[in-house]
């Protein structure tokens, strides 16, 4: 028997990505590992938000729907086990969508557009007057998926902090309306160790800056990859003191070495000066070879057939719709519409 099974009483999470491109360390080190720790300790349902990436990503549909299953081989290489996570393909459960027309009624267009991350979205894109209506509104659609497995948990960077707490204002909204709690508020965990830098040294490891190591890396570009990692420019003799603040190497090292005595005895010697960077890039390389070594295999041997990552999505996914539809009659009751 299963934690699942065994335990009715576990708390739901929530997460999900847009599968835009394959997931990198950022995405490891941001979500994924912690996942994989989750399935064993909660109900963990696990959305690819094929919806939401459509809302900014209309000129280019062909990339969502390959990166379906893609992401889907990512998730199944760093050990997301089906059998104990709820992996779900969100255009595919049309509760969601019926359940974002009526939060919709809850939210006013001028909270959508003082919505932190939605406005620096917006500049991100260029979007400026412009922007898809689906756009704006996606938080109230985030707050579908969220509401629809009545999760409590939502793991997520901290970028999609002001997303759960719209949220939050849509759920109480709506049971002080019903005049009872059918809704869950949900609380955001942000992992431990925050987002990954770019290997450029850029604040953000992403797919858009060219500046990731993919989880399906090969060793060789795990290898040039890591030739490239920013270190510190003013230590320019391997007798000079270097600095280990916005050291992208050591940054990763924090990130990835277990063995941290060993770690810090390293920092300590580079700052002293007489440590070369060629020597912590090769203690960095040989950890992430081991790292992405194995899930880069797994990845391969899964993707040979993608016929049962996509059974493993529909089962997930007809699964999910059935607590997504208990919800949805919850909520059409509650609003009236409810006839037959
Ligand atoms: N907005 C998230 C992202 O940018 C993806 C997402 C969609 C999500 N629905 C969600 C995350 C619900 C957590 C909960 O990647």
């Amino acid at each position: 028997m299963n934690q699942q099974s065994s335990n009715a009483q576990a708390s739901v999470i929530l997460t999900g990505d847009r599968p835009t491109g394959p997931l990198h360390l950022g995405h490891f080190v941001g979500s994924l590992r912690n996942r994989v720790t989750y399935q064993d300790q909660y109900r963990q349902y696990i959305m690819l938000a094929d919806a939401q990436a459509l809302t900014d990503n209309m000129d280019d549909i062909g990339k969502v729907h390959r990166n379906v299953v893609e992401v889907a081989l990512d998730y199944l290489a760093v050990g997301i086990d089906p059998a104990k996570s709820t992996i779900l393909i969100q255009s595919q459960i049309p509760e969601l969508a019926e359940l974002t027309f009526y939060y919709l009624n809850l939210v006013t267009v001028s909270r959508l557009e003082r919505n932190p991350t939605v406005k620096q979205e917006i500049v991100l894109r260029g979007f400026e007057r412009d922007i898809p209506a689906g756009f704006l509104v996606y938080p109230a659609s985030q707050a579908a998926d969220i509401t629809a497995f009545k999760a409590s948990i939502v793991p997520v960077g901290e970028d999609q902090i002001p997303m759960i707490e719209q949220c939050n204002e849509i759920v109480r909204r709506f049971n002080r309306d019903a005049g009872r709690d059918i809704l869950v508020e949900c609380k955001a965990i942000v992992p431990e160790v925050g987002r990954l830098p770019g290997i450029d040294g850029k604040a953000k490891m992403s797919k858009s800056l060219g500046n990731t190591i993919n989880l399906g890396a090969s060793a060789d570009e795990i290898r040039a990859a890591v030739k490239q990692v920013y270190t510190d420019p003013l230590h320019l003799k391997v007798s000079d003191p270097g600095h280990i603040e916005g050291n992208v190497a050591f940054t990763y090292l924090d990130a990835f070495d277990t063995d941290k005595a060993a770690l810090a005895e390293m920092k300590a010697h580079y700052q002293r000066g007489g440590l070369g960077d060629s020597v912590v890039k090769k203690r960095l390389e040989g950890i992430l070879q081991e790292l992405i070594g194995p899930i880069r295999e797994r990845r391969e041997e899964l993707a040979k057939d993608k016929g049962e990552v996509l059974r493993i999505l529909k089962e997930g996914t007809f699964k999910a719709r059935e607590v997504a539809a208990q919800t949805m009659d919850e909520v059409r009751k509650a609003l009236g519409l409810s006839y037959f």
